[in-house]
């Protein structure tokens, strides 16, 4: 195990099973990690700051070694101020490589102390973004397996009217024959 204290900065909006997959990990590796979710994102998140807060720590509870916090500003100030020695970030696949090298670039020229680590999470969860689950959701599309439970039901919650149009939507209606079905029956 290494010594010293990391941080798995990131969105969380919403956490899936490929972020939680990467905290079980990253708890493995480091003496204590921290999950550190972005206040003042330009987004307009899904969930409140507060909400992520709360799921993650409902999550992670059994992780003894996992907390979870939230930062402003610059990543590697937040980093310093809890004297972490690594930063650590996940990668799927490698269209994510180009982004996180930039990131863990900067990242080293604004404190080059700081050490990012990379992890992979999961094959089965390769595909899986919190963008491409609040876009599912938000059509009322099924997520069971791509996000934790209590996230699931979250997003059950608060897409309502779209899940209520979705159901609607693919209902299995009986089927009723049309016009010339029916002759077609008749002569048969
Ligand atoms: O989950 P995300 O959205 O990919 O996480 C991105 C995050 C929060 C890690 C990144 O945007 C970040 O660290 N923002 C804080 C501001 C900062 O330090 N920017 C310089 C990073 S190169």
């Amino acid at each position: 195990m290494h010594k010293g204290l990391a941080i798995y900065p990131g969105s969380f909006d919403p956490t899936t099973n490929g972020h939680l997959d990467l905290i079980e990990r990253g708890a493995k590796i480091f003496e204590e990690l921290v999950v550190a979710i972005l206040r003042n994102s330009e987004k307009s998140p899904m969930f409140s700051v507060a909400e992520r807060l709360e799921m993650l720590r409902e999550l992670t509870s059994d992780l003894k070694n996992v907390r979870i916090d939230t930062f402003d500003g610059l990543m590697v100030e937040y980093a310093k101020s809890l004297n972490a020695t690594c930063i650590l970030r996940g990668i799927r696949a490698i269209s994510d490589y180009e982004y996180e090298l930039q990131m863990a670039l900067m990242n080293r020229k604004l404190e080059p102390t700081l050490e990012t680590v990379f992890m992979m999470p999961a094959d089965k969860y390769s595909y899986v973004s919190s963008r491409l689950v609040r876009e599912v959701a938000q059509a009322g599309g099924p997520v069971k397996g791509l996000v934790p439970e209590i996230v699931e039901q979250r997003l059950r919650h608060k897409l309502e009217p779209a899940y209520k149009f979705h159901d609607e939507m693919y209902q299995v209606e009986p089927e009723v024959p049309s016009g010339r079905e029916k002759k077609r029956k008749k002569k048969s």
